[in-house]
């Protein structure tokens, strides 16, 4: 599954829904959770349940939904009506630990059953640092978790359930638990084999600052973002596709090894060149094209 970008949108809005039909994301989120006003939920459930139904051949293996929180109240009703043919997965948000994950894929089962729908072709994507029981519970995510397929993190609503004035410091850095938080979701996704996500960046009219900050991030192992509008999509397609340089460079590191498969460590370009380079250059041909986020 293809998630370089991942752009959200309030399933209440009839407009940003019609809008969100020509974007380049690889993945839509319709967003039944903190997008929506409480008064608007239902009318928000019932029109994500529709666009699903309507789009599933245009926009297959493409449209996520983001629920309201497992313990809500509100999940349960979420989930009966927005599985249906076409549905690519689920993000949960506020998930405690991969627990919730599991308990989620139990629902899943029941209800792809009963709409007639492949098992288990519903995916995962936790926001797996929302609350402080999620911090203490990342170790949670040590293995492979049935049905995830990627994890995304969040910093704003865990600053509110901190009790913190701002999750930045006075020179505008991350905090250092929101900087825990961004690294613990790069481990986590790496130990369960699936995407890191990287959270959204709220200015949306400053390309450059996004297209500057998703370069950090990918070189930290993120293999997609959140994008909040559909102008930041382009943007962080490119940003996490590989340049033509890096294809060329992980290209003749696995040519080198291809032709030499006795030995274990080379040099190219006068520069040592051994495993852990190979298993990256193998990535970055992966990526190439498809930008499959990983292998599950
Ligand atoms: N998805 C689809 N379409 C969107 C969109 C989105 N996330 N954000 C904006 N648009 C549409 C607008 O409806 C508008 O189209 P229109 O002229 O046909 O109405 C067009 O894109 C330009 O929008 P713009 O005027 O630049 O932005 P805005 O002021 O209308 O909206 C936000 C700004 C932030 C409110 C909006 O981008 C948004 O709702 N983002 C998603 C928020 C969200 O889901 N948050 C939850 C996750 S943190
Ligand atoms: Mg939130």
């Amino acid at each position: 599954m293809k998630l370089r970008s991942m752009l959200f949108v309030p399933a209440d809005s009839e407009r940003k829904l019609d809008k969100a039909l020509g974007s380049p994301a690889d993945a839509l989120i319709l967003d039944l959770e903190d997008a929506v006003a409480s008064s608007r939920k239902i009318e928000a459930r019932n029109a994500a349940a529709s666009f699903i139904a309507t789009q599933a051949n245009s926009l297959q293996s493409r449209l996520f939904v983001r629920i309201n929180p497992l313990d809500s109240g509100m999940a349960m009703e979420d989930l009966a009506a927005v599985v249906v043919p076409g549905l690519a997965g689920i993000m949960l948000p506020k998930t405690n630990s991969a627990s919730d994950v599991i308990r989620l894929g139990y629902c899943l089962d029941a209800l792809e059953a009963r709409a007639g729908m492949v098992a288990g072709s519903v995916r995962i994507v936790p926001v797996a640092t929302e609350t402080a029981p999620a911090m203490l519970n990342m170790q949670s995510f040590a293995g492979p978790v049935s049905r995830l397929v990627g994890i995304t993190w969040g910093a704003e609503d865990l600053s509110a359930a901190i009790g913190a004035i701002s999750n930045r410091e006075e020179d505008g850095t991350l905090s250092p638990l929101y900087s825990l938080a961004n690294s613990m979701c790069l481990c986590a996704a790496a130990a369960t084999g699936t995407a890191a996500i990287d959270t959204l960046y709220a200015d949306f009219r400053d390309n450059a600052g996004l297209a500057a900050s998703c370069r950090i991030s990918r070189r930290r192992g993120f293999r997609g973002r959140i994008a909040i509008h559909p102008d930041q999509v382009v943007t962080i397609n490119e940003a996490f596709s590989p340049s033509e340089v890096e294809l060329v460079h992980a290209r003749r590191i696995v040519d080198a090894f291809a032709a030499q498969p006795d030995v274990g460590t080379l040099s190219i370009d006068g520069v040592m060149v051994d495993k852990p380079h190979l298993t990256q250059a193998l990535r970055t041909l992966g990526l190439s094209g498809s930008c499959k986020p990983t292998e599950q």
